[in-house]
């Protein structure tokens, strides 16, 4: 007799084969839907799981608002909550330890516009104390206020908040009346300990002098454990002497301001390191002066000093001397200049201009193009072949050798190399692609492959055959990764470059007129030099400025465009700007375009992604920058303000803010 089986104390019936196959088709149904609809999501970064046909791969359904319904396995569910600040232009982001698993953001945030974004790292505030209520000649303080830029602007870019303490701050400390008793207090050993009584004031941290700025990788260890903010020790560095001190503790602050006081000879010494010294040894089981001393030199950290720059810069150590309104902002120029020489140093396998579908992308690049040119130029300095104090052995930036650029197709990964990737929109691509300015819906389902820009990008770090899911997974890891982003900058297609350059790279980019004058072989005057090319670029928009074409890539990567090809490329790029555009120009498209904007989208989903993605992460950072900005003007002489202006104040921050 055949067996009979017992669940739950009850005999189950036996299945006949007919029973039998009714629940494999039941099964295998369950599968199949099952792998469609959590397909988008579960799909794994590495290329184990790749699926050949992409085509199949993303579901439109994704975007189809039946996908809501017919989906049985989907947890009813909220979008989830709002961030601070998360919105710019018509961008939103939610920053999520997710963000590098899930590759359409769509799937978490229920709205399009709304990227999952990497998080936020809290940026440590660091210090410097600048007494803004000494009186200066106008041309000093300018410079001066330079001078604090720049060192703001460098200490951004290195992941800090840049913060300036006034005299406010310290006469918010309750130990301010106590130095006022002390009448005959040399006059700068009293504005040093005013500095330390603003640094307490605001908990402890990071001190600097604003003129130590970072110079070196992003990575260095140093400067690391600089971004974590956590110090336990009062710590000053041997080599640096009162360029830089770090600790948490505001008793340890507390107890040095309070012996720098009771040295005995505070009339003739001039700061508080040296009042330190001259405090009589100490009786045995008293508490001893809380520093610790760091003998290491620190290689990331370039401290200008005095001495520093009488012994290395005497150039501008006595221009300074003779006149400080003229020698100041030499030494600004100088600073500036080996910050570039610093990031040129990083980067010695040079800057590439990516160029994925090559055809028909020339003037689409040429902005990214324009600013490698600016990037790779020397620096104008009082002392060209200097270095940096802190790298005495760097290789000394050379008009006649300047960095490479090159234009290749594909994301190339060496950390030597800058990346600048100029995204398209998918209908910028598409119309590019096929030289159409209004491409239609068949022509796209007929005859254009899809993703094909996110498909080539990422041909050299992903195999062939896989989807675009895993392959905009790997874009955003490009664009957002702590590695990634301190190697490229991601610029939309449709966008003129982002107008605060400068603090990403932390430095004053050249202008383009800067490196047409250090490059003598330019022709000031534009003249065409009888090629397409400037003719081609005088087709672009009225008014739109005269930049340089990028070179004719490799044809190994791709069909290289015939003059005429080129001269379409502008008009084409003009109108894909207004259907793609913000919503200002959005208007000014027709309905038939914007459907078939949409209908690109759909077929595109990771090239559509791609590009949300680099407007969210180049948005996140313009608000992050501009909401410092707003909390600091708040303490900068009032930006704006007629108070302000008249005093200059508002030079600290960037001047375009000003303006
Ligand atoms: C104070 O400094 C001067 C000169 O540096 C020195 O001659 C004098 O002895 C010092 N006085 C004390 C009390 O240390
Ligand atoms: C690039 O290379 C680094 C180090 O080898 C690696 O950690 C990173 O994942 C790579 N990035 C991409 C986008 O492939
Ligand atoms: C950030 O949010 C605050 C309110 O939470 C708002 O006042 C401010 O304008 C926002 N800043 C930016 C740059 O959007």
């Amino acid at each position: 007799m055949p067996k009979q089986y017992v669940v739950f104390g009850r005999p189950v019936p036996r299945l006949g084969t007919r029973h039998t196959s009714v629940l494999l088709v039941i099964i295998s149904l369950f599968a199949v839907f099952s792998l469609l609809f959590t397909l988008p999501s579960a799909i794994p970064t590495g290329p184990s799981l790749a699926i050949a046909d992409h085509r199949f791969s993303i579901p439109s359904s994704l975007k189809n608002p039946w996908y809501s319904s017919l989906n049985p396995f989907k947890q009813p569910s909220h979008a989830p909550p709002r961030q601070r600040n998360d919105t710019y232009d018509e961008t939103s982001w939610y920053s999520n330890f997710k963000w590098l698993s899930i590759p359409f953001s769509s799937s978490v945030t229920f709205d399009e516009n709304r990227l999952l974004l990497p998080m936020l790292v809290e940026r440590p505030p660091i210090y410097c104390y600048y007494d803004n209520t000494v009186k200066r000649e106008p041309a000093i303080k300018d410079a001066e206020s330079d001078l604090l830029l720049s060192w703001r602007r460098a200490w951004w870019a290195q992941g800090f908040k840049p913060i300036i303490l006034s005299q406010a701050e310290a006469m918010n400390n309750p130990r301010y009346e106590e130095l006022q008793r002390h009448q005959d207090m040399n006059p700068t050993l009293k504005t040093d300990i005013m500095r330390w009584l603003a640094w307490e004031n605001m908990g402890g941290g990071l001190l600097a002098h604003h003129l130590l700025l970072p110079m070196g990788s992003p990575t260095d260890p140093l400067l690391s454990y600089l971004r974590r903010g956590e110090f336990p020790k009062l710590t000053r560095w041997k080599d640096l002497d009162d360029g830089l001190f770090v600790g948490s503790s505001k008793a340890d602050i507390a107890t040095i301001i309070k012996l720098a006081m009771a040295s005995p000879n505070t009339t003739t010494t001039t700061n508080l390191l040296a009042a330190l010294e001259l405090l009589p040894p100490k009786p045995e089981k008293e508490t001893p002066i809380p520093f610790t001393i760091d003998p290491d030199n620190p290689k990331a950290l370039a401290y200008y000093s005095a001495k520093t720059i009488e012994s290395t810069y005497p150039k501008v150590g006595t221009d300074i001397l003779a006149s400080p309104a003229a020698g100041l902002p030499s030494l600004n120029q100088l600073i500036t200049s080996h910050l570039h020489l610093t990031w040129q140093n990083l980067f010695t396998s040079g800057i590439a201009v990516l160029k994925p579908l090559p055809h028909h992308t020339t003037h689409m690049i040429s902005p990214a193009y324009e600013l490698a040119k600016r990037l790779s130029h020397c620096p104008e300095s009082p002392l060209p072949t200097s270095c940096p104090p802190n790298n005495r052995k760097c290789t000394p930036c050379s008009a006649a050798d300047p960095l490479k650029i090159t234009t290749p197709a594909h994301y190339i990964n060496t950390s030597t190399l800058y990346t600048i990737g100029t995204v398209p929109h998918p209908y910028t691509s598409t119309s590019l692609h096929s030289l159409l300015e209004h491409p239609d819906v068949a022509w796209v389902r007929r005859r254009s492959p899809r993703d094909a820009w996110v498909t080539d990008l990422t041909t050299s770090i992903c195999p062939s055959g896989i989807a675009g899911a895993p392959r905009v997974l790997r874009f955003k890891e490009a664009v957002a990764s702590d590695y990634g982003a301190s190697r490229s900058l991601w610029l939309l297609a449709e966008r003129a470059l982002p107008d605060d350059l400068d603090w990403y790279f932390g430095f004053a980019v050249p202008t383009e007129a800067s490196w047409d004058a250090t490059t003598t072989a330019t022709p000031d005057n534009n003249t065409p030099k009888g090629n397409t090319d400037s003719d081609a670029t005088t087709a672009e928009k009225p008014g739109a400025e005269q930049r340089p074409l990028p070179p004719a890539h490799d044809p190994k990567d791709g069909p290289v465009p015939t003059p005429e090809e080129l001269k379409l490329e502008p008009n084409l790029l003009a109108r894909a700007r207004i259907v793609v555009g913000d919503a200002k120009t959005k208007n000014r498209a027709s309905k038939e375009e914007i459907a078939v904007r949409d209908a690109i989208e759909a077929w595109n989903l990771a090239d559509t992604e791609a590009w949300r993605f680099a407007r969210a992460f180049l948005a996140r950072k313009t608000v992050e920058r501009k909401k410092w900005e707003e909390e600091e003007a708040k303490y900068a002489g009032g930006i704006g303000s007629e108070k302000g202006r008249r005093s200059g104040w508002d030079r600290w921050l960037d001047k375009r803010e000003s303006a």
